[in-house]
Formats: C-alpha cells, sequence, structure tokens
C-alpha cells in the first residue's frame, strides 16, 4: 500500500503512514502564477493500492484532490481509496429550501470518479455516504479524544444539542464518567441560542463534545451556561476544527480552559490524531476492495 499524502492533510498523512508503517509517495504540487494546481507523481505505481488522503475542505483542495485522483488513475493503481479526514460540504446533505443544490451529493458524486472506496471521519450525518457511487465507510475519532481527555481529569462530558448526544455518551463511557445535553436552537449562520437546563456541573471539570467547531457560537454559549451553572472548568473538543469568523476569540471570551481537535483539519488545536481510526478501516478495507 502506497500513502500519498495532498496539501491539506500532511500531518495525517505522515501519521498515517507511520501508523501502518508503509511508505509516503513522493510528488510535486505547486500553483502556477494563476494560482491553478499543479500534480506530479514521482514513483512507479502500476499495480500498487493506492491510498490518498485529503481533506476536502476549503474549495480549493476540492480541486487538488481531483488532479491527485486523476495522476494516480493514470499511472494505472491497481485500486485507489480516498481518506477524507474532513468531507467539506457534507453539511448540506439535503435541499433544505427549494431550489437549493445537494452540495454533499455533488462533491462526492466527482470524487467517486477515480476511486474504489471511500473513507472519511466523523461525518455529521452517515447517510452522505450513500451519496459516493462506490462503497464509502466512516470511522470515529471519538474514542481517541477521549483518551486525551481521560488524561485531564474530565468528570463530566456534555454534547451542544441532542444530535450529539451519542458521541458523548460514547466519550464519557470510555473515561467513565457522567454525561448530558443541552437544549441547542440554531438561529443562523453564526448564532445560536442555548436553553439553559439544570446540569449536575458544579465543581466538575466539564469536556464539551461536538463533530465540528465551525463560528464557536455552539461551544462559546454552552461554556457560558456551564461556567454560569459553577463548572470548575470547561474544555471543548470536536473532530473537525474549523475555527472560522473569529472562533478562537470567541471561545477565549466566553472563559474556555481548552481547545482540542484532531489532525482532520490541521490547527494549532490538533492535540491528537485521527489515523488511529483511520488506519484500524483501511485495514479491514483495502483487502475487501482488492480482491
Ligand atoms: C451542527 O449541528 C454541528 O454539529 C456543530 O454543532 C456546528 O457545526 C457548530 O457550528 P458553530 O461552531 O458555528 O456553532
Amino acid at each position: 500500500m502506497f500513502i500519498l499524502g495532498g496539501t491539506s492533510a500532511k500531518t495525517i498523512a505522515t501519521n498515517l503512514a507511520k501508523r501502518l508503517q508503509q511508505p509516503l509517495l513522493q510528488a510535486t504540487y505547486k500553483r502556477f502564477p494563476d494560482d491553478e494546481f499543479y500534480v506530479r507523481l514521482h514513483d512507479n505505481i502500476a499495480g500498487q493500492d493506492v491510498v490518498i488522503v485529503q481533506t476536502a475542505y476549503p474549495d480549493p483542495k476540492i480541486v487538488e484532490l481531483l488532479l491527485m485522483q486523476d495522476a494516480v488513475h493514470d499511472a494505472d493503481a491497481k485500486t485507489i481509496t480516498i481518506v477524507l479526514p474532513y468531507f467539506g460540504y457534507s453539511r448540506q446533505d439535503k435541499k433544505f429550501e427549494e431550489g437549493e443544490a445537494i452540495s454533499a451529493r455533488v462533491i462526492a458524486q466527482h470524487i467517486s470518479l477515480h476511486a474504489d472506496c471511500v473513507i472519511t471521519v466523523d461525518p455529521h450525518k452517515e447517510h452522505i455516504l450513500d451519496f459516493f457511487t462506490v462503497p464509502a465507510y466512516s470511522c470515529s475519532a471519538v474514542s481517541t479524544i477521549a483518551q486525551y481527555l481521560k488524561g485531564k481529569n474530565i468528570d463530566f462530558v456534555l454534547a451542544p444539542d441532542e444530535g450529539a448526544k451519542e458521541r458523548a455518551k460514547e466519550a464519557a463511557s470510555f473515561i467513565n464518567c457522567e454525561y448530558d445535553y443541552l437544549e441547542k436552537t440554531r438561529i443562523d449562520g453564526s448564532t445560536v441560542k442555548i436553553t439553559p437546563k439544570k446540569l449536575d456541573a458544579r465543581g466538575k471539570h466539564v469536556a464539551i463534545i461536538d463533530d465540528i467547531i465551525s463560528t464557536g457560537s455552539t461551544m462559546a454559549q454552552s461554556i457560558k451556561e456551564l461556567k454560569k451553572q459553577g463548572a470548575a472548568s470547561v474544555s471543548v473538543a470536536c473532530t473537525h476544527g474549523l475555527y472560522v469568523g473569529g472562533a478562537k476569540e470567541k471561545l477565549l471570551a466566553a472563559d474556555c480552559d481548552e481547545i482540542i481537535s484532531t489532525d482532520t483539519i490541521e490547527t494549532e488545536f490538533s492535540k491528537v490524531s485521527a489515523a488511529e481510526c483511520i488506519a484500524d478501516l483501511l485495514l479491514k478495507t483495502i483487502p475487501h476492495i482488492r480482491n
């Protein structure tokens, strides 16, 4: 198996190669003066299983991925597995209003063109896997995050909304502590309302866990509620840390004690790697697609 890491997944591809003890392919990536992307592979991969790792976010990284796929396909790889540590556009997973594009479907269909299998991590909704026209699977980084939180003596896990309850439950069971969830109402893309709810958080070291931190509004409102209720400390953890629109400042202003995310998107808060869950899934899927 050979691993080709794209420009949006350097750390996670390296972590994956180390964990699987498989080589990273050499490639030239550059941009022309007009900013168009260029890919050239340097190794002979004819007849080999190739795993392309590239986070499909932000937009230019999707075009980079399509070019990498074309190069690998044209070099006669035996199988092509696409690892999308973060699958951008996956939150627009249906028509919320008439006339809208189903963004997740569009991106999935294009990625499927030169792919035998697709793997992604903690998708916002599992049904987006059905948009790929090749077998697609997901894995979860929650146990890796929970392991980190356990080392920080967290004794209460919270989901910011009911949709994230299962994630909080799984992390709490790993840590062996209590969990609960908050009531969230989204007002618009960057504003949310957290309805106060009595929690057993007084004096506790709380971790709020979600799949994505985007503008940080969900977490900031949740932290404020928790601190009001007497939590000793509040950390926030997610798989995909986008941190857009002043999210970091918002979280710090809300008196957040620690921010934790994985390396599906590389940021200063990437304290744990999603490589472990991806490696486990790859070992199961590659023999299956090869035969
Ligand atoms: C939405 O349901 C997701 O699970 C996250 O809660 C959401 O994307 C977080 O967005 P933001 O950080 O902008 O509040």
